[in-house]
């Protein structure tokens, strides 16, 4: 059994896909928190299925180090094999990046290291591309620069918007993640050969 702690900063339906799975005691996966850096409505889906919640908000703090500190006792506290971000927003310093060595995975809307950033959508409907995906990769400092571990594409029909797009990107990054993990708990991906 994996144990695992969430990090969220939104919605949270990739999360949502975890609890869901994590729900049927054949999934070899347990949600043990979930944290945010912000009142996240994400975090509904975590008090709805009774997993502990826990947010920490960079504004109350003086440096980034400070903030991540904090965040990491958190986690901590969980002593959790992996911690998943899941639509977490927020740049991560060396220290805490360093803490979770091989343990700290990041779920990204395009087939990295095409289109990094914030606005992975928006940029592979600008570049015109017809083909784009998800990514899970290994954390490091830089932005979504981590070893990737895995893949999945999918094809962009002609004229789709960007609200579309992200539909269909979500849906297949629910199931990513889902197997994923569930790999990782198996393992069938071993985390420490990608480092
Ligand atoms: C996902 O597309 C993820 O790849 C990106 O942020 C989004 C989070 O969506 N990093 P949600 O909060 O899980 O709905």
């Amino acid at each position: 059994m994996l144990s695992v702690v969430v990090l969220i900063s939104g919605s949270g339906s990739n999360l949502l896909a975890l609890l869901e799975a994590a729900d049927n005691p054949l999934y070899p996966v347990r949600v043990l928190a979930v944290g945010s850096d912000n009142p996240a409505l994400g975090l509904e889906h975590a008090e709805a299925f009774g997993v502990p919640t826990f947010v920490v908000e960079p504004g109350r703090f003086q440096t980034r180090e400070e903030f991540a500190n904090v965040l990491l006792e958190n986690i901590d506290f969980f002593e959790p094999d992996l911690v998943v971000l899941a639509g977490f927003m927020k740049m991560l310093p060396p220290s805490f990046v360093d803490a979770f060595r091989s343990r700290l995975i990041n779920l990204h809307p395009s087939l990295l290291p095409l289109f990094p950033g914030t606005h992975a959508i928006r940029d592979v409907l600008a570049a015109g591309a017809n083909l784009t995906g998800s990514t899970i990769h290994l954390v490091d400092a830089g932005m979504d620069t981590g070893p990737v571990i895995s893949q999945r594409e999918l094809a962009i029909p002609a004229g789709v918007s960007e609200v579309e797009l992200t539909e269909m990107v979500k849906v297949l990054e629910h199931a990513h993640l889902v197997d994923v993990v569930r790999e990782i708990s198996e393992g069938t991906i071993n985390m420490k050969g990608f480092i």
